[in-house]
């Protein structure tokens, strides 16, 4: 069967499959991370749906501003060639492949700005790491880097994120870097009780994994550790909820941190 572009349904179910394994390449499921990575500038090369009326009546009340963008891009494919584009087809029955952006890590580490940097180390959870970068988005972090074996950029984060790892830097490292200007905080449940004058200008705030928390390597590395108060009997907030509470302590303080203006 051959679609628009006279891409057969082999092809098409092969190049999605091949995109979860390419390193240079995301698969987006779901409207709203095919809706945010429009919004945000993201490189789409394929995009597929099956449903129009569905398509359109979701993009009419929730994103007219990318409609046209959404238009042109997507291809509609029978319900049955869609089913193939995912191990678990997303329900709003819409899915793209990007280009996945390169980070310039020196400039995320050297650059200037009072926005924090969100170090997620080794979390475990895709979910979890989505929206972690979900709100460090929102929140206007300058970026979301993660250690571990977790890709931040697997569809399941993608997925959690709601696409919005287009809107900052997201990226993988080593390690903790050495930090020449930034301060390290590690964000610890047997740190100090958290007050927004705790968090100076473009610090670098480091989390736990789920079940492990920070490393003792971070752990003593750290300036500093902070805690989130909790009350007795409450072993730990969820990472991503951690991360949270402490980019909107910041935000709230009103401390000279400008969210970035909204794309073009
Ligand atoms: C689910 S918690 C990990 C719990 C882990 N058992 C521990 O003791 O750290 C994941 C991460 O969220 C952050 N977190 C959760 N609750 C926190 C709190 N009350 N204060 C500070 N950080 C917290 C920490 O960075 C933690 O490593």
């Amino acid at each position: 069967m051959a679609f628009a572009g006279g891409r057969s349904a082999k092809d098409l179910i092969e190049r999605f499959r091949h995109a979860r394994q390419d390193r240079g390449r995301v698969v987006l499921e779901g409207f709203h991370a095919v809706k945010h990575a429009l919004r945000f500038h993201a490189e789409i090369e394929h995009a597929c749906a099956s449903d129009r009326t569905a398509l359109e009546a979701l993009t009419g009340r929730l994103a007219p501003d990318v409609q046209s963008a959404l238009t042109r891009l997507v291809r509609f494919v029978p319900r049955l060639v869609f089913a193939e584009l995912a191990p678990v087809p997303p329900d709003t029955s819409v899915i793209a492949i990007a280009r996945r952006p390169s980070v310039d890590l020196s400039a995320v580490f050297d650059g200037p700005g009072a926005a924090p940097i969100v170090l997620l180390e080794a979390p475990a959870h895709l979910g979890n790491l989505g929206a972690a970068v979900r709100v460090a988005a929102a929140a206007g972090a300058a970026a979301v880097v993660t250690t571990g074996p977790r890709d931040p950029w697997h569809p399941a984060a993608l997925r959690g994120a709601a696409g919005l790892h287009f809107a900052l830097p997201v990226a993988a490292i080593e390690g903790v870097p050495a930090l020449r200007h930034r301060p390290l905080l590690a964000i610890h449940p047997d740190g100090e009780c958290l007050r927004p004058d705790m968090l100076p200008d473009g610090a670098v705030l480091a989390f736990g994994s789920e079940r492990r928390g920070l490393s003792d390597g971070v752990l003593a590395a750290a300036d500093r550790q902070i805690a989130l108060p909790m009350r007795p009997g409450v072993s730990s907030l969820n990472l991503a909820s951690a991360v949270a509470a402490v980019l909107y302590a910041w935000r709230l303080a009103g401390r000279g941190w400008h969210l970035p203006q909204p794309p073009d």
